[in-house]
């Protein structure tokens, strides 16, 4: 991947903390390019189905806006947040429901969107919670895999892209609460990463 800027990192929403903030992993430009072929290919797939979307907060919110409305089907959406304990960068493979799902998922054609997995622990463990409450079906898209660290094997149907095991932020990941409103998938370079 590593897209690179003309001039190394950069700042780019200005501040005391820009010089957090390395260079562009993958652009918005190639983002949107690939949300709208995951689009098209979850519309092709679930032609017959109405697929309930279950976006991971909040990591996922952006990912799950995007991609939604580059599915030509009647979806409809449920959020769910599983957050790591601690603010630690690292998955301490501990995690917690903060909010849970309105929907009943009985008889319903799940598909979990999900921004990144990383361990795979966190999906691992929403996958049998999601499970547990009998869906029709129930299949993962995920926009970001990290190569060589996933502890357990993981059935992704679909996959955005696959990158480097840094630390990244933007398109909804974030470090502390921050940068998560980046239009680039940027390397985190400061403190924790
Ligand atoms: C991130 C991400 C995944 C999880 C992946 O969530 O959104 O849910 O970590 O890590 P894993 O594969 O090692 O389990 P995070 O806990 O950072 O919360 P957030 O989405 O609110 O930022």
């Amino acid at each position: 991947m590593a897209h690179r800027e003309a001039g190394g990192g950069g700042s780019p929403f200005g501040g005391s903390d820009s010089t957090e903030i390395g260079p562009i992993v993958v652009p918005a430009s190639e983002l949107a390019r690939r949300v709208r072929e995951l689009g098209a290919e979850i519309t092709e797939d679930y032609r017959d189905r109405a697929p309930l979307l279950v976006s991971v907060l909040k990591g996922a919110f952006v990912f799950a806006s995007d991609l939604s409305r580059a599915i030509r089907l009647p979806v409809e959406m449920d959020f769910m947040a599983i957050s790591s304990y601690g603010m630690a960068t690292k998955s301490s493979g501990v995690v917690r429901i903060v909010k849970d799902l309105d929907q009943d998922l009985t008889g319903r054609h799940v598909l979990v969107v999900e921004d990144i997995v990383d361990s795979g622990l966190t999906l691992s463990y929403l996958r049998r919670s999601l499970l547990a409450r009998n869906p029709a079906s129930l299949e993962v898209c995920a926009l970001l895999v990290k190569d060589g660290q996933q502890r357990i094997p993981l059935d992704l149907r679909y996959v955005g892209f696959h990158v480097p095991a840094d630390f990244v932020v933007g398109y909804g990941l974030d470090v502390q609460e921050r940068y998560r409103n980046l239009p680039d998938l940027r390397v985190f370079l400061g403190e924790g990463s």
